[in-house]
């Protein structure tokens, strides 16, 4: 996997979950570099057992977010975000149990948070974005 480089074109406009996704990314990218930089098994459980927590973390909060905002879309939404752990701890589990982490799984890991990101996060925050302006 290529380095994933932030654009704006994955920007929602709300700062806070911005940052929280650009430090997404940026674990994903230790997780890539650890793994081609042969930083062993250990080290690479160690983020990638930093990446479900921080995930997990920021999930919750747009989840707050949804609720606190009455946001309609929150149970589909947090599915989606539910679904993506129970993944992430697949391949947690099959790293721990002795496979390979594959580029696949990396370039999954990042094609599924920019599709997310760009459609069913993009949805929440229009939501936002439009009752500021009511
Ligand atoms: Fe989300």
């Amino acid at each position: 996997m290529a380095t994933f480089a932030w654009d704006n074109s994955i920007a929602l406009g709300i700062p806070v979950i911005d940052a929280q996704h650009k430090a997404l990314f940026g674990w994903v990218n230790t997780l890539n570099e650890g793994i081609k930089n042969g930083v062993g098994s250990d080290a690479v459980e160690q983020i990638i057992w930093n990446l479900i927590t921080y995930v997990t973390e920021h999930f919750s909060e747009e989840e707050r977010l949804m609720l606190s905002c009455n946001y309609p879309g929150l149970t589909a939404h947090r599915k989606e975000h539910d679904q993506f752990v129970d993944r992430v701890q697949e391949i947690q589990a099959k790293y721990i149990d002795g496979h390979e982490m594959s580029e696949n799984v990396l370039d999954f890991m990042v094609d599924w948070l920019v599709c997310h990101i760009k459609g069913t996060d993009q949805g929440y925050s229009r939501f936002i974005h439009q009752q500021e302006k009511l």
